[in-house]
């Protein structure tokens, strides 16, 4: 079964302990924590205190997607704050196998995100110090956008190059009812949704049917 990861960029801030229990309750497997820095993106969000005032309000899976230059420099401070998994920007680490390493060493697992534009070929050296990729199927910075296309072929080459590898594809950006079956028949294990979960009148409807199967179009 697909994972669904709630991503809380497009949850109402004024009232976050209340969204996430409201995703978990709704059969939410994960949560999405989009950490943006205004550098890496156009957009600042929240930081690791942010992560820790939930961590004792939820059992979820504490997925933190950081989109912020030299992400080092805040693994431990993630770590702390209760994140299960860390995933950085390739394009934002100039030594990204370290990176990683430094990730699991803290006893969190690892992932690793590539924009829109950045190849498959990253991965090739780091294929046994991840736990997960992220393709980007927007350019990172807000939610809301739309789907990218080709993020579609490119999910399921790296479904080919993973093989029977334990890492997770994870897919985030425009996912939607209509996106999440092509994701899905394309090799995706983890789904992101902001918008699609956070921005309708029933959250645990819409989860519901980014779960389903089948086509809906
Ligand atoms: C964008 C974030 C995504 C985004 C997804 O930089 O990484 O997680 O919040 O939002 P939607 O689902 O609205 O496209
Ligand atoms: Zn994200």
């Amino acid at each position: 079964m697909v994972k669904i990861a709630p991503s809380l960029l497009s949850a109402d801030f004024s009232r976050l302990a209340e969204e996430v229990k409201k995703v978990e309750e709704g059969g939410a497997h994960w949560l999405h924590f989009d950490i943006m820095d205004g550098h890496f993106v156009p957009n600042i969000t929240m930081g690791p205190q942010v992560v820790s005032s939930l961590r004792s309000q939820s059992s979820l899976f504490f997925d933190v997607h950081l989109m912020i230059e030299k992400p080092e420099r805040y693994l431990e401070a993630f770590m702390r704050a209760g994140a299960d998994l860390i995933t950085v920007s390739a394009e934002a680490c100039t030594h990204l196998h370290r990176v990683l390493q430094m990730i699991r060493d803290l006893g969190v697992k690892a992932g690793v995100a590539l924009n829109p534009a950045t190849p498959l070929s990253v991965l090739e050296y780091i294929l046994s110090d991840i736990d997960l990729v992220l393709i980007m199927s927007v350019n990172p910075g807000f939610g809301g956008q739309k789907f990218i296309p080709s993020a579609l072929p490119k999910i399921r080459r790296l479904k080919e190059l993973l093989g029977d590898r334990p890492v997770h594809i994870q897919v985030d950006g425009g996912i939607s009812a209509e996106t999440a079956p092509l994701v899905k028949e394309a090799g995706a294990t983890v789904l992101v949704a902001g918008t699609a979960i956070f921005g309708e009148p029933d959250a645990v409807a819409a989860i519901k049917m980014l779960k389903t199967e089948k086509k809906l179009v």
